[in-house]
């Protein structure tokens, strides 16, 4: 009989070598640096058949592979989307799933307002433009961009990282309005000066429009046709959330019908795949799902899974629950 067998775990994530030593005095660990190649299908369930937790950088752990693992407790996910992972079937099947919030806030607000400059004040074009030797004098209509001051700001999804965007978004003399499924505290509202409106008034009147909402059955596709054609034709819409909550197909052609001005995205409907026409339009900046991607922020969400994973084998509790199996 195997005595303190060390209950096994894969890591499917870049790792710092010294948390993983950390790790190996208590676990049996398998890894794959999910760096380059996120596993899937077969090649994942090979890895994670008889293990006991997963911290999971990416992969789709669904029904199926939940199904094949018999010894699984804990996903520990190392993201604070846990889209990839079919909650419903974890919480039946008694598995703990666990995500990284908080430590990615600064870096995705940050990028956030990165990508609202960049798409209205045409930074990527005017790179392009001095990189293409095509900077030849200062002629002054030259990229004139859209302004900030007194403009509105529509925050969807006022969670702390729409906080967080919004207090960065005040010293920039942007009005906060904010969508949001339940309306946040009296404080907060008067500490941010915001406004809870309506989707439809929230389109109908913000000049800026960001997504920070979760991707969830009543979030996908929460923008088509419909809610663009509400847009103001001046206005700018910043994916930083999930790509499938705005239909890839129908803001494009919003863009070439210039139904709006233009629009940033992080992420992508079919991600890593999008629609090729988005890189020739020149009101379109696109970012590669890049949003926590800071070297605090990501390496504060790995040390954060794999607290969550070793809390709940060593201490039987978590700190970031994102399901209750009690
Ligand atoms: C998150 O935390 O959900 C990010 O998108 C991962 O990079």
């Amino acid at each position: 009989m195997e005595i303190n067998k060390k209950p096994k775990i894969f890591i499917h994530s870049w790792i710092p070598e010294g948390l993983k030593s950390k790790l190996e005095k208590h676990f049996s660990i398998d890894q794959h640096d999910a760096s380059e190649v996120v596993l899937s299908g077969d090649n994942l369930l090979k890895r994670v058949q008889n293990v006991d937790g997963i911290i999971a950088q990416a992969p789709i752990i669904d029904k199926n592979i939940l199904h094949s693992c018999p010894n699984l407790k804990i996903v520990s996910n190392v993201a604070v989307g846990v889209d990839n992972i079919d909650i419903e079937t974890c919480t039946e099947m008694g598995i703990q799933v666990t995500n990284t919030p908080r430590v990615l806030n600064d870096a995705v607000a940050d990028m956030s307002m990165a990508l609202l400059l960049a798409v209205a004040r045409r930074v990527p074009e005017g790179d392009r433009m001095v990189r293409a030797g095509e900077f030849k004098g200062n002629p002054y209509p030259l990229l004139w961009g859209a302004d900030l001051r007194d403009e509105n700001l529509g925050i969807i999804g006022m969670g702390s990282i729409g906080q967080d965007v919004a207090k960065r978004a005040l010293p920039f003399g942007l009005n906060i309005k904010y969508y949001n499924r339940n309306r946040v505290s009296k404080e907060i509202e008067s500490n941010l000066n915001a406004d809870l409106l309506s989707l439809k008034e929230l389109f109908q009147t913000c000049r800026y429009i960001v997504i920070l909402c979760p991707l969830t059955t009543e979030t996908k596709h929460l923008i088509k046709s419909n809610e663009l054609n509400l847009m103001r034709k001046d206005s700018f819409l910043i994916n930083i959330a999930r790509g499938p909550i705005v239909k890839e197909s129908d803001l494009i052609e919003a863009l070439e019908n210039k139904t709006i001005a233009g629009c940033a995205l992080d992420v992508y409907e079919f991600e890593p795949h999008y629609d090729a026409r988005l890189s020739k339009m020149d009101n379109v900046v696109l970012a590669p799902h890049a949003g926590s991607a800071s070297v605090r922020a990501r390496t504060g969400m790995v040390e954060l899974a794999a607290k969550n994973i070793e809390s709940f084998f060593l201490r039987n509790e978590v700190l970031n629950p994102v399901n209750n199996i009690k």
